[in-house]
């Protein structure tokens, strides 16, 4: 199935920056985005979303957050809520990352409680997706992220179409170690075929993002499969001329 859509290239910062890097980095992508023919997104930590909101402010670079609270406020420390998230012109929002689910033991519905929140305020969540090592070594692969989307969509309904997927194989984050554009391709097509089973003709304009070690080099045969719609960036998203490069790919 291919997709017309634009793509979107996200960064996701992770647990990095300060105040004079993310100044750097953002006015260098400023100055490198020109006019791009895909969507761009950062998806910064929630204490610099202030100041990247306006050093982001009249360019085509959208903001992110890396997390959102499944709860619209009270008592829950730490935690951030969409609205107040959508007060800082906040687009998008990872949920669901694996490095959540691993270290902050995030389930599938709640991880899906959080996709809600964020659709309520009118954010887009990017729903991470991905088997581990011993998953895709066990045959689990296509059995695992249809249960954690699965869990997304039952608890979403109809405002499926609303979301961005992100397919990001545990065991490609941070180790240099990529999918192949093949393997990529196969998982990128069980999700679309599962989205369409939800969401009919809705499914094609879903974005499904590749994430894992993408970089300058691999962005292109990547980005060329049919079902996959762009990348959410770790690594290469903290050096302004490869996320341009990435960026460049996709457009
Ligand atoms: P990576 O991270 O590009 O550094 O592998 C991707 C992610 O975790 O979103």
């Amino acid at each position: 199935m291919t997709s017309p859509k634009k793509k979107l290239i996200a960064g996701n910062w992770k647990m990095n920056g300060s105040l004079a890097a993310n100044e750097a980095l953002v006015q260098a992508l400023r100055a490198g985005v020109g006019q791009s023919g895909c969507d761009v997104a950062v998806c910064v930590p929630s204490p610099y979303l202030a100041q990247v909101q306006s050093l982001v402010a009249g360019s085509p670079i959208a903001l992110g957050a890396q997390d959102v609270s499944a709860h619209a406020q009270g008592a829950y420390t730490g935690e951030q809520s969409a609205a107040m998230l959508k007060d800082f012109g906040v687009r998008y929002a990872i949920v669901g990352h694996s490095e959540r689910r691993q270290y902050h033991g995030e389930s599938d519905d709640a991880v899906a409680a959080k996709a809600g929140a964020a659709l309520g305020a009118g954010i887009t969540p990017i729903v991470c997706v991905g088997e581990t090592l011993a998953e895709r070594e066990a045959g689990h692969t296509a059995e695992v992220v249809r249960r954690q989307l699965a869990a997304v969509i039952h608890a979403n309904g109809h405002c499926i179409t609303e979301i961005v997927v992100a397919y990001e194989p545990v065991w490609a984050i941070g180790t240099g170690k990529t999918a192949t554009p093949e393997e990529a391709q196969a998982v990128h097509a069980v999700l679309r075929a599962q989205l369409h089973h939800a969401a009919g003709d809705g499914a094609a304009r879903i974005r499904i993002l590749y994430g894992g070690s993408m970089n300058a080099a691999n962005a292109a045969s990547l980005l060329a499969q049919p079902d996959v719609d762009g990348g959410l960036i770790g690594g290469a998203s903290l050096k302004a001329p490869d996320f341009l490069q990435i960026i460049a790919a996709a457009a």
